[in-house]
């Protein structure tokens, strides 16, 4: 996600600026820019690229002077990774600049209206949006205008901003996009997040939702939306700087785990208008749509697993024959693809070789592509016919997490607005869907709460070898994931198997002590799932079996049960994820595995 950073004090801002976007860096970025007042004017370089650019275009901050000014590193959700989508953004006079952290879901109405004023536009981002309408309604009162303004966004932001005309002030403002006010002598500062100001500080205010910090050299005042003032405690920072871009978790991907709840809110709310699913990113008219036979996916590892639920949750709503296909596998059986074929391909990095080259060989037969993607302005995003981006936000870890879920979210998103269109999914169902899909975020929340449970039954089994998923339908799908992500981050073996499959062989692998993790959430099939939890069993094995909390009774089947909180069948595989990240994250973590870069991985596999 984006990085900001401010400074207000006697020295030159640009050194610290600069530094401290470096100390923002692993957050993941595409370009970055810093604006300071240099007393008579706001004066911007930014740049694509990485900061590496931007210290060359400012000369390391030595050619722009000023004692107070703001910095961003920019990861893209609205408009490519370009020089003119860098923050900070400009108003149309100059007189305002804004950097952003968050989605402004209802920027496009605004920039409308602001249009329909004689305003014009220079970027194709939301945040530009925010500095304009500093500028529209600016009435001499810097800090009324902001909190004027802040009344017309709908979506989430951290924000810094400052003004030509008042050249001794911040303002900084908190919308769920976290941000932290640095307390220093003479000086004070804001930032995304604590490694930007340790180096200068460990005393920090942060903030809370719908709070604004006027900054100035000899102090900070708290305000609410309602001008009242807001008493904050000082919170000193003990983390080290690597504790400290982990949020003070000890691994990125526990840091992504626990990022989804927000992660999922991002993908989806900006794409449910008053209770209907826009996917205005889709350019297929509904008689286009209804000209598709046939829906292949295309994606490697978890997101091919992505592909896989995907299988079973469109041939349900849509009623639509659909394969979900190794991209290494696909691009190489002369596979039946023609233009009655609509193709949805699936990464979070938007760069892998495999599914990249399987997409092209789809769009010379004829398909129409669309692709689910992570990074904005990615190979894949950009050669795609259509691009529905997740908004996880960057995803450090190489061990997937908050992306699959997000994935996951956009794969219910399209079978609600594909449903509605071929009339598969009925209004009662439709509204049903829409809103357990706004639930999920909350539900995952509760199932994270149970964390220490995981923890535990880790604890007891961190010591197995040779590990089999199983489970049915959507269970089944979501074995695969769970059984990679054992795989790829405790190198302990495992497989995921079709519960009703494992008699036709694989049983004979069975014996005392052997670990089998049972996914019984699926609900026309549990009784069966229980069946081949019972066969197992008498055949010695451990069973941890994972299903809804209305399923008590599956405690007398298996040794160790996780339960997860019901919702929509479709939609189970959202919750019951996030218990198997965990189990993988605890028993690699206690086999003292390098959780964030495990042996041979890549985060993004770029060849073949
Ligand atoms: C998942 O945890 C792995 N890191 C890997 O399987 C990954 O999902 C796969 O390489 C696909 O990557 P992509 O989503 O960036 O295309």
């Amino acid at each position: 996600m984006c990085g900001i950073v401010g400074y207000i004090g006697y020295e030159q801002a640009a050194p610290f600026l600069l530094s401290g976007l470096e100390k923002l860096e692993y957050r993941g970025y595409d370009s970055a820019g810093i604006c300071l007042n240099d007393g008579k004017e706001l004066i911007v370089k930014k740049t694509k690229g990485k900061l590496l650019e931007l210290k060359k275009l400012t000369n390391n901050g030595a050619d722009i002077n000023g004692t107070v000014g703001i910095g961003h590193t920019r990861w893209a959700t609205h408009g490519e990774p370009s020089d003119v989508n860098a923050h900070p953004h400009l108003s149309d006079s100059c007189r305002f600049a804004v950097v952003h952290n968050g989605i402004i879901e209802n920027y496009l109405q605004l920039k409308d209206y602001l249009i329909s004023k004689g305003m014009t536009f220079r970027s194709k981002t939301d945040t530009e949006v925010i500095a304009q309408l500093i500028e529209f309604y600016y009435d001499g009162d810097l800090v009324d205008t902001v909190i004027k303004v802040l009344g017309k966004l709908d979506g989430s932001y951290a924000l810094g901003v400052i003004s030509r005309d008042c050249p001794d002030e911040i303002i900084a403002v908190r919308k769920e996009s976290p941000l932290i006010i640095g307390l220093g002598e003479n000086e004070n500062y804001i930032a995304s997040d604590v490694p930007a100001i340790l180096a200068k500080t460990r005393n920090i205010y942060r903030l809370e939702n719908n709070e604004i910090a006027i900054l100035r050299r000899d102090g900070v005042k708290i305000i609410n939306t309602d001008r009242e003032d807001v008493v904050k405690k000082i919170e000193t920072i003990n983390w080290d700087i690597d504790a400290a871009e982990k949020g003070g978790y000890e691994h990125f991907m526990f840091k992504e785990i626990m990022e989804q709840p927000k992660a999922i809110h991002d993908t989806v709310a900006p794409r449910i208008k008053n209770g209907r699913v826009v996917l205005d990113e889709i350019n297929l008219t509904p008689e286009q749509f209804k000209g598709f036979n046939k829906i292949n996916i295309l994606a490697c590892g978890s997101a091919y697993h992505v592909g896989v639920v995907a299988k079973y949750v469109f041939e349900k709503y849509l009623r639509i024959p659909v394969e979900a296909d190794l991209a290494s596998e696909f691009r190489y059986r002369d596979p039946i693809v023609n233009e009655k074929t609509l193709t949805i391909v699936i990464s979070q990095s938007g760069e892998t070789a495999d599914t990249k080259e399987a997409m092209k060989e789809a769009k010379r037969r004829g398909s129409h592509v669309i692709s689910i993607v992570n990074v904005v302005g990615s190979a894949i995003a950009c050669e795609s016919d259509d691009v529905i981006y997740t908004w996880a936000g960057p995803e450090i870890a190489v061990a997937t997490t908050k992306a699959y879920s997000t994935q996951l979210a956009v794969v219910y998103l399209m079978a609600i607005y594909f449903g509605d269109i071929l009339g598969t999914v009925k209004k009662d169902q439709y509204d049903e869907l829409v809103s357990e899909l706004l639930s999920l975020p909350e539900k995952i929340k509760t199932v994270l709460a149970n964390e220490e449970k995981v923890q535990y039954l880790a604890s007891k089994l961190f010591n197995c070898m040779d590990v089999f998923f199983i489970g049915r339908n959507i269970d089944y799908a979501l074995s695969l994931e769970g059984s990679l992500k054992l795989k790829e981050i405790s190198y302990i073996h495992s497989e995921a198997y079709a519960a009703g499959e494992l008699k036709h062989g694989t049983i004979s692998l069975i014996e005392d002590g052997t670990l089998v993790i049972a996914l019984a959430t699926h609900e026309p099939l549990i009784a069966k799932t229980i069946s081949n939890m019972e066969e197992v069993r008498t055949r010695g094995a451990n069973v941890l079996c994972l299903a809804c909390e209305d399923h008590k009774e599956i405690e007398s089947v298996a040794q160790n049960t996780i339960f997860i909180p019901k919702c929509c069948d479709m939609m189970l595989p959202s919750l019951a994820v996030v218990p198997l990240q965990l189990f993988a994250y605890y028993v690699a973590s206690l086999k003292g595995c390098d959780i964030d870069k495990p042996r041979n991985l890549a985060k993004s596999v770029t060849v073949e």
